[in-house]
């Protein structure tokens, strides 16, 4: 008998019009470490949501220990022994590591007052009894991200769960931290403990876990023991066929560089490596230069950079010809750079203003006469976008209240109206349905074939190999691989890059 198990877990987000979970079987023996693996957007963390009542499956039942759960909140999961360490910190640095532990579960006096000694002392008490070596009295803020970690661990603890679930537990970590936490991990299934964990790591897989699960686009699609599966085989299993879909295209006419970057290293303090490192890449006008990864590696960073919200490099920026190293966003906007970001709620819009205001944002000064608006032409104007761009909303409403894929449109017409000869999409379908996934790659292949040089970056690789005439892989900050995107290029083969499989650059230079 399963210690856990899920049966035809179906969920729908209407929101972005995603299947997250397709009829889901998962089942985790007591006492293991098992793995969930996938792709970002595989459905991973949603299914553990809905395992620790954060989401409510639209079908689909829950077993643990034998007997079916109605897991509506969290506090059902809690009271069956089920704690979850979410993919972000969700502690509050102000407070001591005591105070975060028991928030919500206070030990209190007379049923009213914060009982702080007891809190002390039961915390204590926890981390005495699973070896943890942390001051309870101090505050959360001078931690290391390996302490915070644990302090997360603690938390679901105290409030006895003996079944732990940890969403990309070491994303943040450095290798020292991760072992760290692998040794209390081992200790914990030791002590009795059930623990899932959700990585990308094929490496971590294979060290710390006894058995494996991998999803692909919200469906399960292999369950093996560790021992009887090699990180090559984990890495097909989920990025899956070759690709299925390629788009028309005439080949490029780059003749001539847009943008390029030379050398560029970030660093951050504390990290032992750089987050990027010596990355070069060249984007040529009418081409669409792909860089792929797992979420982690690096993209963000590249984002940073050639958008001018990171100016503390190493290395140079160059825009047709011109040494643009570390100029802000504003001089990059103002030079005509044209971006969509992938943080399309916060850097791409103003969700409180209108989406007409959204639209002319980049542009207003065209509408100004003697420093006041020409109302009625900037109505005309964004009237006209809508109906290009088939925005369905009205233009007076906050632009928060559109769907995802309304308000990517909306910040698509606006970039694509700078008429810029080099364009920076991240991430550009993200979370974004069938249609207008579909809108945004026609939109992109236009302005390729009028020459404008694009950066795509993108963490789903079918997107990559179907618009990219040039690909670039980053694997922990490095480019990895480099190829022209052409019929010998598969789907596995970048895969094995993506997951750190293959380096093409481990010790030489790079070429651009
Ligand atoms: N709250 C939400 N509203 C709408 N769509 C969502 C929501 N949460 C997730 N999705 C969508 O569901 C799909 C699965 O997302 P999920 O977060 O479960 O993937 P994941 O495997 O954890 O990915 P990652 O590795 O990037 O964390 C994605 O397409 C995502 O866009
Ligand atoms: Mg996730």
């Amino acid at each position: 008998m399963a210690y856990v198990r899920m049966d035809g877990i179906t969920k729908f987000y209407p929101e972005s019009n995603v299947l997250a979970n397709k009829s889901v079987d998962f089942e985790v023996e007591q006492i293991e470490i098992h793995a969930l693996v996938g792709e970002n957007g595989a459905g991973k963390t949603t299914l553990m949501k809905i395992l620790y009542g954060l989401e409510l499956p639209d079908q689909g039942k829950i077993f643990i220990r034998g007997r079916e759960a109605e897991i509506r909140n969290p506090l059902d999961a809690n009271s069956l022994g089920i704690g979850m360490v979410h993919q972000h910190f969700r502690l509050i640095p102000q407070f001591t590591i005591t105070e975060n532990t028991v928030l919500g579960n206070e030990p209190r006096r007379k049923g009213i007052f914060f009982d702080r000694d007891k809190a002390e002392q039961s915390v204590r008490g926890v981390m005495e009894e699973y070896g943890f070596d942390l001051d309870p009295g101090q505050k959360v803020s001078s931690l290391t991200v390996g302490q915070m970690q644990l302090v997360e661990i603690i938390k679901i603890l105290y409030r006895r769960a003996d079944i732990l679930i940890l969403d990309e537990p070491t994303s943040v970590l450095t290798e020292q931290q991760i072992h760290k936490l692998f040794d209390t991990l081992e200790k914990l299934t030791d002590m009795g403990k059930t623990i899932i964990i959700i990585t990308h790591k094929l490496g971590e897989v294979k060290t710390v876990s006894q058995r494996v699960t991998v999803m692909r686009k919200g469906e399960v699609v292999a369950v093996r023991d560790t021992v009887d599966v090699d990180e090559k085989e984990l890495s097909r299993l989920m990025v899956g066929k070759s690709v299925i879909f390629q788009f028309k295209r005439e080949p490029m006419k780059a003749d001539k560089v847009v943008l390029e970057l030379q050398n560029v290293t970030v660093e951050e303090k504390g990290k032992e490596s750089p987050l990027l490192e010596n990355v070069n890449l060249k984007v040529h006008t009418g081409e669409v230069l792909g860089v792929a990864g797992v979420g982690g590696n690096g993209l963000q960073e590249i984002e940073d950079v050639v958008t001018g919200l990171c100016t503390t490099y190493e290395g140079r920026m160059i825009h047709l010809g011109e040494d643009i190293s570390h100029r802000s966003s504003m001089e990059l906007r103002k030079r005509g750079m044209a971006y969509v970001p992938a943080d399309r709620l916060c850097r791409g819009s103003c969700l409180e203003s209108s989406v007409l205001e959204n639209m002319i944002v980049a542009n207003h000064h065209s509408f100004l006469t003697g420093g006041v608006l020409r109302q009625g032409e900037t109505f005309e104007y964004a009237k006209e976008l809508t109906e290009r761009y088939s925005i369905s909303g009205d233009l007076r409403v906050p632009i928060g209240t559109l769907s995802g894929g309304n308000i990517q449109k909306v910040i698509l017409a606006r970039e694509l109206a700078l008429k810029s000869d080099c364009i920076v999409f991240s991430e550009p379908t993200w979370g974004l349905d069938v249609a207008s996934s579909e809108f945004i790659y026609e939109k992109i292949l236009e302005i390729r074939k009028a020459g404008v040089g694009v950066l795509l970056i993108s963490s789903n690789l079918d997107e990559i190999l179907g618009l990219a005439d040039t690909l670039i892989v980053l694997y922990r900050g490095r480019i990895v691989g480099q190829f022209p995107n052409n019929q010998d290029l598969s789907k596995e083969l970048v895969g094995e890059y993506m997951m750190g499989l293959r380096d093409d650059f481990s010790q030489g230079e790079q070429h651009a």
